[in-house]
């Protein structure tokens, strides 16, 4: 008898959409059911809710900038690992590498302003980031962990750039790597090993070339993805982005009622309580509830899906338009000898170097270490309900402030650095 389900010719009429069902296991949705459906089965998908508050959705609330940021680390990912065909982190090739991804690599040029621009970008876009999620209240309970994670991010992002900025070894990267590593050498007690375990040496060289390139391409990203998995399992377990007027955070196990046991079941377990844990009491947030479905939800698919794919078409199509617009720089072979006057540290730590240039201890680790603090403490200090979700609401008027000069402040030392400092560290008209 002929298997009607194994028939070569049904089998080859059905090719295409057998091979669609073995990796999409529903069809498109059409109905709510199916929407839920095409969420949970799919291993992207499933890290988001099956519903989304309309709030996350607003362009003006989030800007987008977490994602963002999250897809510059993609987009650095990729061309990341591109470069590394082509790179050799040796301080004798290191440079005729970067010159051939100049004339004889295809692509190379886009290649080198995509992950350079890219790198630029992903420090001012998670510190904007920071910024809104400060600006809305979104550090407070039960989001103080993931406010934790994040402020990790930001240092590892910093770091990231840090650590890529010496591999052209041109005069740039030297002196600037020079410069940021003597700043961690003012650490008090630790500062000299801490400099030293940086470099591999007293200087900067071949060693810290090293170092900073296994940094730069293995231990960072690693670590990064790892934290930004937990960034995002956090949110979903917060129950999602924070809202204006949220309820009080449910505790972390309430007893859910279930139905009373059938009478001869309960005869036999008469000892057992009436009330159980149920898993529901165990996830916080929003959970589907038949007939409860909140009305300020949507489906994620396809909302969130779309504003993400767009967010993303916006991030590459930026990062491509300035590739092809400016060159990174590239400037002379390394000389130990001459060293570039001002010698600057990139432009995210300029403010920095503008403090150090005023007390090396207060301004390179005094200041900085008790921002630091300050950042990590915040949302065990400043637990108040009132303003979350909310851009500068009036009930947080004084943390909003003091937050912005902290901003203002930082970028004002920023700009000076860059281009108020000439020779010396004099000051000088950029005009
Ligand atoms: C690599 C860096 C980072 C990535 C990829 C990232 C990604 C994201 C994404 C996609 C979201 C949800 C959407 C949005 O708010 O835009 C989010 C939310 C959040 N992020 Fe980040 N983030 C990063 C760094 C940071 C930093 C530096 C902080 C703070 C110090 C932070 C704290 C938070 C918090 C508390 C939330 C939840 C906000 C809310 O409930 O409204 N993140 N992050």
């Amino acid at each position: 008898m002929s298997d009607e389900s194994n028939s070569f010719w049904k089998n080859v009429v059905d090719f295409p959409a057998n091979v669609r069902k073995s990796i999409f296991r529903n069809p498109l949705p059409s109905s709510d059911r199916g929407r839920a459906a095409t969420s949970f089965s799919n291993l992207f998908l499933h890290i988001q809710p099956v519903r989304v508050s309309r709030q996350a959705l607003r362009p003006t609330y989030t800007m987008g900038l977490g994602l963002i940021s999250f897809f510059l680390f993609v987009i650095l990912t990729g061309t990341g690992v591109l470069l590394m065909f082509y790179y050799v982190p040796s301080t004798t090739q290191a440079y005729g590498r970067m010159l051939d991804l100049r004339s004889s690599v295809a692509f190379g040029v886009i290649l080198r302003n995509m992950h350079r621009w890219a790198a630029h970008a992903m420090v001012a876009v998670v510190f904007l980031h920071m910024c809104r999620v400060f600006f809305t209240g979104s550090y407070k309970p039960p989001r103080e962990f993931n406010w934790l994670i994040g402020v990790a991010l930001f240092l590892l992002t910093l770091l990231s750039s840090f650590t890529g900025y010496l591999l052209p070894w041109d005069q740039l990267a030297f002196w600037a790597i020079t410069v940021g590593t003597s700043i961690a050498g003012y650490a008090p007690f630790i500062g000299k090993a801490l400099k030293f375990m940086l470099l591999g040496d007293a200087t900067v060289g071949q060693e810290a070339l090293l170092r900073f390139y296994v940094l730069h391409v293995v231990v960072l990203p690693l670590v990064l993805t790892l934290f930004v998995a937990v960034h995002f399992w956090r949110i979903r377990k917060d129950g999602g982005l924070a809202k204006a007027e949220e309820p009080e955070a449910q505790p972390v196990i309430e007893v859910a009622p279930v139905p009373e046991p059938a009478p001869a079941m309960a005869a036999s377990t008469s000892a057992a309580p009436a009330r159980r844990f149920s898993l529901q009491g165990l996830v916080r947030g929003p959970f589907v509830k038949v007939d409860k479905i909140d009305p300020d939800t949507v489906f994620s698919w396809p909302n969130l899906l779309i504003a993400e794919l767009f967010v993303l078409l916006l991030t590459i199509a930026g990062v491509m338009l300035v590739s092809i617009l400016f060159n990174a720089p590239l400037e002379q072979p390394v000389n130990v000898m001459h060293p570039p006057n001002p010698a600057k540290a990139p432009w995210y730590f300029l403010g920095l170097q503008e403090q150090v240039s005023y007390s090396a201890f207060w301004g390179g680790i005094g200041v900085p270490g008790i921002e630091l603090l300050l950042l990590v403490l915040l949302p065990f200090f400043d637990r108040g309900k009132a303003g979350i979700g909310r851009w500068f609401a009036r009930e947080r008027l004084l943390a909003n402030s003091i937050f912005l000069l902290f901003v203002i402040v930082n970028v004002i030392l920023i700009v000076i650095g860059t281009f108020f400092r000439g020779a010396n560290w004099q000051f000088v008209s950029p005009f």
